[in-house]
């Protein structure tokens, strides 16, 4: 089976979170199992300095306002399709924005360049290349849906998968005659939303399947609570709504041979993790000592939470745990931190930044890891946390709640706790999980427990890429003539 994957970043050529890592993953996972897929990025300066451009596979005279060509490269064991266009993506700064964070006035003229080039390989533009199926993630290649449905060549069956409705691709109305959509496309059951245009939305409609990255989202985004205004549509297409939780790379995220720790451990050798541990100490200026090392590696943000952590930082410190903090993101919430920090020399540590190799550290040298979103549509850090025995504490939504067991009294007693959840989201909450995560630290037998039960746990792809590619061989069939 043949599969087309459309998506703005890819780990390890572009990465902004945790899309980059499931984009960069799933098609290994899948390729265990039958399915061959080739994924459609943007050619960002860092993707075009990965490989070297032979013949390009198609042109454009002019795509969104400037030549534009697709080239064939094989990345890390990634087929891909790079969209060589200078105008839209070679740029410095980020995939969406400049080097300030702003994002870039022409968002939606470069994904729609991105999805009406998916459109066209779907379609047949690359002579010998035939998908039976495309696969597109989140409203930067949602529109290639959108042009597959309104296009003249023929379709093939296609699934959305939404790993965060809060990123919607919503524009002014004015934007839709330079998208090169026929005119009924301006419609409710099309591109339009809310009066402009939606990309995220043209995609969900489009789309034959819709999946999002856990049960319990797929759940929470048919509610007005956590729906963004999209729930009514996504109720009308329930039936067409999948959970699947994500899965981690196994191999990158493998404490046992993991390059970036200071020293390699299993769950049989979990004290080896001091080594890391001290890292960290010195890393974030934390006093030594023995007591637990709570750590963050996030994007600083609302959805994150991390005004509630700002909020509990006293707390912390007051029940005895040291806090280590990475991440980048709302000046308000960097500066909330920082404060805390000056507040708790060290006992709370922060570094401000983007960095895969300090996160591994983190995750191999720390006890604990906390992450009280407010929504998480899947998460993967507390998935890293659970491979690497640095125990997760979480807000119990979306993939959070999916994927770690609370470690209450009768868990333990079953030995099949594997972190600690809190509701509601609240910085009393979040202080009597890191309390109750201190006492299980002090009982070493339990907090070993736990740690191993967490390093048990199947955070791999396998069963989930099972579950895309059934998803993927039902629409097949079901679009068959006669299927
Ligand atoms: P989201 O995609 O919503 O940000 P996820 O938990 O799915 O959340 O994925 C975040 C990914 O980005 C993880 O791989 C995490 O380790 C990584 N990450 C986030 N912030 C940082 C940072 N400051 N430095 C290094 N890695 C980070
Ligand atoms: C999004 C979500 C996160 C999820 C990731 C990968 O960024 O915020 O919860 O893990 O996508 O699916």
């Amino acid at each position: 089976m043949q599969v087309l994957a459309v998506t703005p970043e890819i780990f390890p050529l572009i990465k902004t979170g945790g899309l980059a890592d499931v984009a960069g993953a799933l098609p290994v996972a899948l390729a265990g199992q039958g399915v061959t897929t080739r994924t459609l990025i943007p050619g960002y300066p860092t993707v075009l300095s990965a490989f070297r451009k032979k013949k390009a596979l198609h042109q454009y005279p002019n795509l969104q306002g400037g030549k534009a060509s697709i080239h064939a490269a094989t990345v890390s064991g990634l087929e891909l399709f790079v969209l060589d266009a200078p105008h839209l993506f070679d740029r410095a700064g980020g995939p969406y924005g400049d080097a300030t964070g702003a994002d870039w006035p022409d968002n939606w003229r470069r994904f729609a360049a991105l999805s009406q080039v998916g459109a066209d390989i779907a379609g047949g533009a690359i002579s010998g290349y035939a998908p039976d199926l495309v696969h597109v993630h989140d409203w930067q290649s949602a529109m290639t849906l959108a042009y597959m449905r309104y296009g003249e060549a023929g379709t093939v069956p296609s699934v959305m998968t939404v790993h965060n409705l809060a990123f919607q691709g919503q524009f002014a109305a004015a934007i839709f005659p330079e998208l090169g959509l026929p005119a009924p496309a301006m419609a409710l059951d099309g591109v339009e939303y809310y009066g402009g245009v939606g990309f995220l939305k043209a995609g969900l409609q489009a789309a034959t399947a819709i999946t999002t990255v856990s049960p319990t989202y797929a759940q929470e985004i048919c509610t007005p609570a956590f729906g963004m205004g999209l729930d009514g549509l996504l109720n009308l297409r329930a039936g067409d709504l999948h959970g699947i939780v994500n899965g981690i790379d196994t191999e990158i995220w493998n404490p046992a041979t993991d390059p970036h720790l200071m020293a390699n451990y299993s769950s049989k050798s979990l004290r080896a993790r001091k080594a890391n541990r001290k890292a960290v100490e010195d890393r974030f200026n934390l006093v030594s000592d023995d007591s637990p090392i709570v750590c963050v590696v996030s994007r600083l943000t609302w959805q994150k939470g991390m005004d509630i952590l700002a909020g509990s930082l006293d707390d912390l410190v007051a029940a005895g745990a040291r806090l280590a903090v990475l991440g980048s993101g709302d000046q308000g919430l960097e500066g909330a931190l920082l404060a805390g920090a000056a507040r708790h020399r060290g006992r709370v540590g922060i570094v401000v930044g983007y960095d895969e190799a300090l996160s591994h550290m983190m995750q191999g040298g720390c006890d604990a890891i906390v992450i009280p979103s407010r929504f998480e549509p899947c998460g993967l850090t507390q998935l890293y946390g659970l491979r690497y025995g640095c125990v997760p504490i979480v807000a119990r939504t979306g993939g959070l709640a999916d994927t770690v067991i609370d470690a209450n009294e009768a868990a333990i007693a079953a030995g099949v706790a594997t972190g600690f959840q809190f509701a509601p989201e609240s910085a009393a909450a979040l202080g009597h999980a890191i309390r109750r995560m201190v006492s299980a630290h002090a009982d070493s037998a339990v907090w070993a427990a736990i740690q191993k039960q967490g390093m048990k746990s199947d955070v791999s792809w396998d069963r989930s890429a099972q579950k895309y590619v059934q998803l993927y061989k039902y629409l097949i069939a079901k679009g068959q003539p006669g299927g």
